[in-house]
């Protein structure tokens, strides 16, 4: 409301289809905003900013919004809001979040695990924030089609399935996949005569050998019932439905080769079918190829995310797609957009977007591993995580019930995993820390979902159920005033996660909620205050437990009645 104010504002005084212009303050003073996009519609139209800024400040009309507006710099706008204006977009009738204007049609690829071996660290990363995002684009009334695009095709099965020949269907050691997949892989690494016969039970998969097939479902469904264990803890919405796996586009990728030689993209090179693309050489100049199929006829990862891409969009009508994968595969998504694009995969209003993400590092700094040096599986992860955090919780409340501290230890302990890595920008690496992560103090979970309980025991405390209250607040302090002018930004900071996928933001935002609420309740009493100022605080503080609760179930992390 305050953005189009300043953007009919800014068209009066010449600024046409100038971007959202009201960003709040870089340091959010209370009730102050700055009008940014000033500075950007002054280039284009090549005035002076600060001139421009004077022609917006005399056709901006805020009556009743804002109670002072100044240009501040080189053409910043601020705009000292209202606390009134405030307090009313606080009012227990106004909804916390507004269903975008336009519903889209989104598709997350996210989580996205090897079926041959056991779900690990290097697959935390794309699984939670991913389903984060998922929380997000729902929760703003977006339709979203979780993707979950498991690898479950390749050599690596024909390993696993020689070897289950090999030591005969023994259904016990299948039960621990990782350990099945190891000594598949030193047989195969260690024995020619093995290696052979995996290749050639990778033959017998692709052509459809019925005994073949029947192997290798058993081991994709024991991988699939290991990953959603995991998923189910982790609080993340994939189910089996979700799964669409590399194979399931098996039948379509002898026409996409088919579709892009139509499109006259196809060549020869070497006896694989190749796609080369002006933008892509090495670094030599030399040109880069996309194979698509290889000289003995194969069919490879990129051929399938093509299929992907075409299924997406023509079928699924998705006007997004947002892929959550390692940096590391940016390169292969830059190449395969491209090229989908150019065999005309992609439908004209169909955006897709990799968002990379980083590393989890050790301590040292290195990939993080085990202490012999193996991948550290995720199943142990967080049964540590659950180990420490009920160490934690019953060193800071010795009096929490016996039959309670389960369920508290699991939350926080999970979502402390959960935090760390949503709160850092995804684009980073980052170094996995115990202690940082299970700390009250700062930007974590722990501090956030105790924050909560304080204004749930302080409800208790006045005999009330957090959630009951409603009416309308006066805001008089400076305190109330600070938390106030935070709270109404929930919205856009939301909308902002929805756009660039950094769910860090709304971290970030949380932590200063919950940081602005603590001096809130430093500094102005509320159960022992006279009405109608203490019904006012209470509502003032209901409001923040629900943008505690609701933002931090948009990240997929659960909040606690005590701790
Ligand atoms: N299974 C792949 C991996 O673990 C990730 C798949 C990501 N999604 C995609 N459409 N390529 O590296």
């Amino acid at each position: 409301m305050l953005g189009q104010r300043v953007s009919e504002a800014l068209a009066e005084a010449g600024a046409q289809d100038a971007p959202p212009v009201v960003g709040p303050a870089t340091r959010p003073e209370f009730g102050h905003y700055q009008a940014n996009g000033v500075m950007g519609a002054a280039k284009r139209l090549g005035t002076n900013p600060r001139a421009l800024a004077e022609r917006v400040l005399a056709e901006l009309d805020l009556e009743g919004i804002a109670s002072r507006v100044e240009i501040a710099g080189p053409g910043f706008i601020n705009i000292h809001l209202e606390p009134a204006f405030i307090a009313a977009q606080l009012d227990t009738g106004q909804p916390l979040l507004e269903p975008a204007t336009e519903s889209m049609t989104i598709v997350v690829d996210y989580s996205a695990p090897n079926l041959a071996k056991e779900m690990h660290v290097g697959h935390l990363r794309s699984t939670i924030i991913g389903d984060a995002l998922v929380r997000v684009f729902t929760a703003l009334g977006h339709h979203v089609i979780r993707q979950n695009h498991v690898g479950d095709w390749g050599t690596q099965f024909g390993m696993l399935i020689a070897h289950l020949e090999e030591i005969g269907a023994n259904s016990e050691q299948l039960s621990d996949l990782e350990m099945f997949y190891q000594a598949a892989k030193r047989r195969f690494d260690d024995d020619q005569a093995f290696a052979q016969r995996a290749r050639s039970q990778v033959v017998a998969l692709q052509s459809g050998e019925p005994d073949v097939r029947a192997a290798w479902r058993r081991f994709i469904d024991i991988s699939l019932n290991h990953c959603e264990t995991i998923y189910q803890r982790l609080g993340v919405q994939l189910t089996r439905a979700d799964v669409r796996a590399e194979s399931a586009y098996n039948d379509d990728l002898q026409d996409i080769v088919a579709q892009l030689d139509d499109a006259g993209l196809l060549t020869r090179s070497d006896g694989a079918d190749c796609v080369f693309l002006d933008q892509f050489t090495r670094k030599d100049g030399t040109p880069l190829p996309v194979i698509v199929r290889k000289s003995d006829g194969g069919y490879l990862y990129a051929t399938t995310d093509l299929a992907a891409i075409r299924y997406r969009c023509r079928t699924l009508h998705a006007d997004r797609v947002l892929y959550f994968v390692d940096a590391r595969q940016s390169l292969h998504f830059q190449q395969v957009f491209a090229v989908a694009a150019k065999a005309g995969f992609v439908t004209e209003s169909c955006e897709l977007e990799h968002h990379p993400f980083g590393s989890i590092l050790g301590p040292d700094g290195r990939p993080f591993r085990t202490r012999a040096g193996g991948v550290v599986k995720l199943t142990d992860l967080l049964d540590e995580a659950r180990r420490r955090a009920e160490r934690l919780v019953r060193a800071k409340n010795p009096d929490l019930p016996e039959a309670q501290i389960d369920a508290i230890a699991e939350a926080v302990g999970i979502g402390a995993v959960k935090y760390a890595d949503l709160s850092k920008s995804r684009t980073t690496d980052y170094v996995f820390d115990w202690d940082q992560m299970l700390s009250f103090d700062g930007n974590t979970a722990p501090y956030l979902q105790y924050a909560h309980t304080r204004i749930n025991s302080m409800f208790q405390r006045g005999g009330l159920v957090l959630g009951s209250l409603s009416g309308r607040m006066r805001l008089a302090e400076p305190a109330e005033h600070d938390l106030g002018a935070l709270l109404i930004r929930f919205q856009e900071v939301v909308d902002q996660v929805a756009r660039d996928a950094f769910p860090h933001h709304l971290c970030g935002y949380l932590a200063d909620v919950a940081a602005r609420f603590m001096q809130f309740y430093e500094s102005c009493p509320v159960l022992n205050q006279d009405e109608p100022i203490r019904t006012s605080r209470l509502l003032l503080s209901q409001r923040t437990a629900d943008v505690l609760k609701t933002g931090l179930g948009l990240l997929g992390i659960e909040t606690v009645e005590r701790m």
